[in-house]
């Protein structure tokens, strides 16, 4: 099979998005960061001045605004309006308000049309919460991946270290990944879970090669896809 698409959930900092960017390389496929929608609109919610709770408001601001991924070979470029909010999209501010914004149905509904349309050509990789269980149900390749909190924030630290966005603290980044995984899981609309047809994987101990590797040879054992 040439094209194909692949679906990556999990909860914060598990990787997802490092992953991601590696297999849609590998495979020349284009890698989409869905989590960075949903900053994308609590940068907006913030830049307007309105409180994150107003669900009306955010809805129709979410749909007056213009939401551009970029796929760079460094990461993706994400851009509101013709700004470039990339780096700005990782804040502490931000990241404490956007599973409250990516509960509200009209802002789920406007955003997963919008990746559906994204994943249609196929030939996607893409990495969220509900990839696997709502936005493509029928993908060929499905992983739900996770790592234990304390690893999934020292990773997410080091990442944020490296990009110059070290904001936040390592005990910070832990609070807040256990209270967005929990939020994330317990919400009513498309809460984050496993697809019944999803590999687990848990990348504790694993390096981000061997993950990648794992994804291509699934990828080879189940579509004849990847090297
Ligand atoms: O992946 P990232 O940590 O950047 O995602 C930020 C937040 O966006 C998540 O905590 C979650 O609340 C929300 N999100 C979501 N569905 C997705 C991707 C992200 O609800 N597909």
């Amino acid at each position: 099979m040439d094209k194909f698409n692949i679906a990556i959930d999990g909860p914060a900092g598990a990787g997802k998005s490092t992953i991601a960017r590696h297999v849609a390389g590998a495979l020349g496929f284009i890698y989409v960061d869905t989590g960075a929608m949903y900053r994308a609109v609590t940068w907006k919610v913030h830049q307007e001045g309105l409180l994150p709770q107003q669900e009306t408001e955010v809805a129709a601001l979410a749909n007056r605004m213009q939401i551009e991924l970029i796929p760079r070979a460094e990461g993706q470029q994400v851009f509101v309006d013709g700004v470039d909010v990339t780096k700005e999209i990782r804040s502490k501010a931000i990241t404490d308000d956007v599973s409250q914004i990516a509960s509200f149905g009209a802002i789920r509904h406007l955003l997963v049309s919008l990746q559906q349309q994204m994943a249609s050509t196929k030939g996607v990789v893409m990495d969220g919460r509900d990839i696997g269980t709502h936005v493509m149900p029928d993908a060929e390749i499905k992983i739900f991946l996770t790592a234990s909190v304390s690893e999934r924030a020292e990773r997410r630290f080091k990442e944020l270290q490296s990009s110059g966005i070290g904001t936040m603290t390592l005990s910070e980044l832990e609070q807040d990944i256990a209270r967005r995984d929990q939020f994330d899981q317990e919400r009513e609309i498309s809460p984050l879970r496993r697809a019944h047809d999803a590999v687990l994987m848990d990348s504790t101990s694993m390096t981000i090669a061997e993950v990648v590797d794992e994804i291509l040879g699934l990828c080879k054992d189940k579509v004849g896809g990847g090297k």
